[in-house]
């Protein structure tokens, strides 16, 4: 039984790519028998870029609702909201404390924002948490002696820096109180197409929102996606824009080789293409989209069950700190 522990960004309500490129596998692994999984929204993270109390806590909301919609167990797993447990930032303290200033300002994160600052000429600067990140994400991981993390390719080097910092403590302090987390780099993450063709990406607009109702997901589909204008007789090549390839991640491969021989055959149009996309969207998450609706009308629900995770989790939380603080002197609380 290994200990699996995720953070989850939280930049809103998760769009297409986010489901099937990150939430389904890692519910389907988090509900697995075989591991205890710690999953939690890094909503202190987030306040690294966000300023607004409401987007902070209507973004929580909106990832905690998709989550449970797609059938996470918040049972099996301890699935909480990071500033619940602010531990996280008492922890965080003393790794600043044990890291070189030096080793930070080597982190890919921290470097591609300075440089996104510098491209853009703003006068804003990075913030201190922004620097700082890489200790709180540390802090995140080691709060509760987890043993793997699976992560995007980006995150690589930030737990290099979490074994690191992890490291300098047990040397400094002459005693061991951190396990050593392996990274799970998840090398093969589903290509999902956004409406333009690219990657499908908040920061591009290019997102198909599940969520959303069918009207406001017709006009997106229809509007979005630029299509030729081969005649309506003409064979068509099903690569030529993402229609069918989103048709085939929702509708499944069989589904996906028929509408294939209509485009190429010809007689049957994009308009065609595009309306059974929509219906797979619409009938094929219809169940997740009430559920989701239901979770976002009653935060009540939502509030009650990250509550009794944040609890789950600082009962974990709680010892390490003790060992933690113990080992740096201060008394066990
Ligand atoms: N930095 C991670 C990301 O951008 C999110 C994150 C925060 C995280 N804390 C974590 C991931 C701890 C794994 C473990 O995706």
């Amino acid at each position: 039984m290994a200990r699996i522990l995720t953070g989850i960004q939280a930049t809103g309500t998760p769009h297409l790519g986010n489901i099937l490129g990150a939430i389904r596998p890692a519910i389907a692994q988090a509900n697995d028998p075989a591991n205890e999984s710690f999953l939690f929204i890094a909503d202190m993270h987030s306040l690294t870029q966000i300023k607004d109390a409401n987007a902070l806590r209507e973004n929580t909301y909106a990832v905690a609702a998709a989550w449970m919609a797609f059938g996470l167990d918040t049972e099996r797993s301890v699935f909480y909201r990071q500033s619940d447990v602010p531990a996280a930032a008492e922890l965080a303290w003393y790794l600043n404390c044990f890291f070189p200033v030096s080793r930070l300002e080597l982190a890919h994160s921290y470097k591609d924002k300075m440089a996104q600052f510098k491209d853009s000429g703003a006068a804003a600067s990075v913030n201190t948490g922004l620097f700082t990140y890489p200790m709180l994400m540390s802090a995140d991981i080691l709060l509760y002696d987890a043993e793997q993390v699976p992560v995007g390719k980006d995150q690589k080097q930030h737990l290099e820096f979490t074994r690191d910092v992890a490291s300098r403590f047990h040397n400094a302090m002459g005693t061991e109180v951190f396990v050593l987390p392996e990274a799970v780099i998840q090398e093969s993450v589903m290509l999902v197409p956004g409406l333009d063709g690219n990657k499908m990406s908040k920061s591009r607009d290019n997102t198909l929102n599940i969520f959303d109702d069918p009207k406001a997901l017709k006009k997106r589909i229809n509007k979005e996606i630029e299509t030729d204008g081969t005649a309506l007789e003409d064979p068509k090549d099903p690569d030529a824009n993402p229609v069918h390839a989103l048709y085939a991640l929702i509708a499944g491969a069989a589904e996906a080789e028929h509408m294939a021989e209509q485009l190429r055959a010809g007689g049957y149009g994009w308009g065609h293409a595009k309306k059974a996309l929509l219906e797979a969207v619409v009938d094929g998450f219809a169940a997740e989209r009430d559920t989701f609706n239901r979770l976002m009308a009653d935060r009540g629900a939502l509030d009650e069950a990250l509550r009794a995770g944040a609890e789950r989790a600082e009962g974990v939380a709680h010892e390490v700190m003790n060992r933690v603080r113990v080992a740096l002197g201060y008394g066990a609380r």
